[in-house]
This record gives C-alpha cells, sequence and structure tokens, in this order.
C-alpha cells in the first residue's frame, strides 16, 4: 500500500494538531482540509512541512474523492455524527475526536456504520497511547497492586476555550461529556470491571447562565470573550460504582484563574486491594508506593517523544497506530466501543445532576 492519502475535518484547537502531526509522518499525505474557518486554515498550512492540501468548505465535496483513503474529524461534539456516519458510509476510515458523540443515539449510529461498511473507526481517547498511563495500566497488569479498588482524578483547570459551542450543553453534550470521557475511560481500563452507577452533584458557582461570563482559557489560540449562554456546569463531584464493589470518584474546576498553578495539574491515582497506591500527576510522573513489599517508585515518564508540541501526551502515538491499523486491517486500542462506555458514565453523571440521585447505567440503554 502506497500513502495513506487523508483529509482533515475541522482544523480548530484540535484538527491543526492532527494535521501537522500526520503531516510528519511519512507513511500519509495530508490532501485535504476542509474547515470554513479561514483563519484557523490559514494557521494549519503554515505549520504543514510536507503536504499541499487542497481546500474546500464543505466536507460534502470530498465524500466521492477516490484519491482519500481516511479521515481526522475534529468538528465540535454535535457534528461528529452527521460527518462521521458520511464518511463511513463513503467507505473511508475514520479518525474521530472525543467523545464519539454527545448523546448515545449519535454514538451508536456512528458505531453502527462503521460495522456496516466495515471500516477502521478510532477516537481521539489519546491517554490510552500515553506512556504515562501504559505503564499505570503495566504496573496493574504485573500484578503490582492487586485489583484497583479505589481510583480517584483531580481536574482542577481553567474554562475551556472560549468558543459558544463547549458552553452550550445541546452542542457538547456538557462539560463532563466534553471533558471527562478521557478521565472515566482511564478509571475503566485500570479498574477492569463494569461500571454499573453514577452519583454527581455539580452546578454553576462562577459561569453562570445569562450572566456575562468573561472566558479566558491557557492553552487555545482563541482570544478571551463574553459568554452569555452557557448550559454547563462548572464544577461537580462524580462518583462511579463497578459491578465488583470497586469506586472511582471524579472532582472537577472549570474556573481556576489564570489556570491550575498548583504544580501539579491533573492527578489520576488508585489504590490496590494489597493496600499499595499508584498516582500520577501532571501527565508526567508516577508514584508507587506501599503494598506487598513496602514499595516507594518515583517515575519521571518520557512524554515527549509519544507526543508533538502543544498536544496530550500519547497524540503521535495515536497517530501512528491509526496509520498501522489501516495497513493491517486491525481495529484501534481506542476503539468507539471503549468511547461509549465512557461516554455512558458521562451521560449518567449529567443526568444525575439534573435529577439528584444514583442513574444507573441500564438506564440509558433500556
Ligand atoms: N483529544 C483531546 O484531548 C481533545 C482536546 C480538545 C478538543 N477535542 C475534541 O476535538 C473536537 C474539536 O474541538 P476543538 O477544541 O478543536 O474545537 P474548535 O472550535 O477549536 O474547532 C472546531 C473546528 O471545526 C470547524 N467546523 C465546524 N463545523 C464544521 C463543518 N461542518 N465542516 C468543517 N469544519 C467545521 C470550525 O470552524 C473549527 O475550526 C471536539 O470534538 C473536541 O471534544 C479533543
Amino acid at each position: 500500500m502506497g500513502k495513506i492519502r487523508m483529509a482533515f475535518i475541522g482544523v480548530g484547537d484540535m484538527g491543526s494538531h492532527h494535521c501537522i502531526g500526520f503531516d510528519r509522518l511519512e507513511e500519509c499525505e495530508v490532501k485535504y482540509i476542509c474547515d470554513m474557518n479561514e483563519s484557523n486554515v490559514a494557521r494549519t498550512l503554515v505549520e504543514l512541512a510536507n503536504s499541499k492540501p487542497v481546500i474546500c468548505t464543505d466536507y460534502r465535496e470530498l465524500l466521492g474523492k477516490e484519491d482519500l483513503d481516511a479521515v481526522v474529524i475534529s468538528v465540535p461534539n454535535y457534528l461528529h455524527r452527521e460527518v462521521a456516519v458520511a464518511f463511513l458510509e463513503a467507505g473511508k476510515h475514520v479518525f474521530l475526536e472525543k467523545p464519539v458523540a454527545h448523546t448515545l443515539e449519535d454514538c451508536d449510529a456512528i458505531i453502527e456504520a462503521a460495522e456496516r461498511h466495515d471500516r477502521i473507526l478510532q477516537i481521539g481517547l489519546v491517554y490510552r497511547y500515553s506512556n504515562l498511563y501504559r505503564r499505570m495500566a503495566k504496573e496493574l497488569e504485573q500484578g503490582r497492586l492487586g485489583d484497583v479498588k479505589l481510583m480517584w482524578c483531580k481536574e482542577f483547570r481553567d474554562p475551556f476555550p472560549p468558543t459558544d459551542w463547549f458552553y452550550d450543553k445541546s452542542k457538547s453534550g456538557g462539560a463532563i461529556v466534553e471533558k471527562d470521557c478521557h478521565h472515566f475511560d482511564i478509571f475503566n481500563w485500570m479498574i477492569k470491571a463494569k461500571p454499573v452507577r453514577v452519583f454527581a452533584s455539580g452546578g454553576q458557582h462562577v459561569m453562570k447562565q445569562g450572566q456575562e461570563n468573561r472566558i479566558t482559557n491557557s492553552y487555545s489560540h482563541y482570544p478571551a470573550k463574553n459568554i452569555a449562554d452557557t448550559s454547563i456546569v462548572d464544577h461537580a463531584f462524580i462518583t462511579v460504582d463497578y459491578d465488583n464493589g470497586s469506586k472511582a470518584n471524579l472532582g472537577l474546576c472549570m474556573y481556576l484563574k489564570p489556570r491550575n498553578l498548583m504544580g501539579e495539574g491533573l492527578e489520576i491515582g488508585l489504590i490496590g486491594e494489597n493496600g499499595g497506591q499508584m498516582v500520577a500527576k501532571n501527565d508526567k510522573t508516577i508514584d508507587i508506593v506501599g503494598g506487598e513489599d513496602f514499595t516507594k517508585d518515583h517515575l519521571e515518564m518520557d512524554v515527549t517523544s509519544d507526543s508533538i508540541m502543544g498536544g496530550h501526551t500519547g497524540g503521535q502515538t495515536q497517530r501512528i497506530e491509526f496509520i498501522k491499523c489501516i495497513h493491517e486491517g486491525k481495529q484501534p486500542f481506542a476503539t468507539a466501543q471503549i468511547g461509549r462506555n465512557a461516554l455512558l458514565i458521562a451521560l449518567a453523571a449529567e443526568k444525575s445532576i439534573l435529577e439528584e440521585r444514583y442513574v444507573y447505567l441500564e438506564e440509558l440503554t433500556s
């Protein structure tokens, strides 16, 4: 097989990273970019070293292209289904950003289209490809801590980028769907049991519906903006119960200013049945302490070789593995099914906040 010929649908904050990352891989060529935001297209083009893509503003023009093998879709969540199903039906392999979709119905339609047309469908659950979280999983596989009984995630950060769709729950699915599908997937991956029910409490402390919210963000290229129409929570505590009795908790704060300055960033930790603890901080380090052999290990992980500037750890590895999956005709590690499992927890959490009760995942699927 020659080079994989690729199109990029949406080159905002995330899509531009993908386009630049794939452009660096010898095995593929950036053939097309589709986005109606001219400045986002221009920002991306200047970073491309190896390709001269054709630009268009309507993805439907690309559906029938014969010189196109695969697409990377990084449009807002409410457009995932429309765009992904169209390309899967057109016979193209798809790399789709997380969450799979903002609703379960849309998620299932995407999965169904991928199965019907027998295409590769990889979800941008980038942590699945990160040296750091893969090492955590490996330590667990080697039985270092026994089964994981308790797990937590502290995501205390600055707001989403100042772009309207994030703040509109009908477009993003809500803050928990948009952001924490990553972390629920890590819970599922490490705990290796079936999530059964979710209890969540959350609301709007600072960024409130109807008030002029000045939104600033530390990593996006979009300038600060006032957003009054915000229907998403800006904080939550979420508890997930698994069928083996294991429990996980996630704390979300979206209003730190100017960003998390505690130096620890994202924290993901767990306790095993042998009393050992393992904690990842800042997407960079892992500490393993206690347990059977009174271990005390501090690991500084290499989290640059698996990414490119500006993306999450694992960003470039996930692209390399997408190309490999196409070549080998095998489904990826970050399947749409694991994306669906994480989405279910997020949707249950959003519902639990509204209805002030435990939400059983079964309720969402029956
Ligand atoms: N994996 C991660 O860690 C991660 C990080 C950030 C965002 N994301 C995901 O990536 C996706 C995009 O997020 P973002 O932060 O880049 O948003 P963004 O708003 O910066 O970019 C979206 C881009 O899509 C374009 N677009 C909108 N409708 C389009 C259409 N019909 N056809 C072509 N282009 C269209 C917009 O013009 C914009 O340039 C979302 O699903 C988000 O959840 C993933």
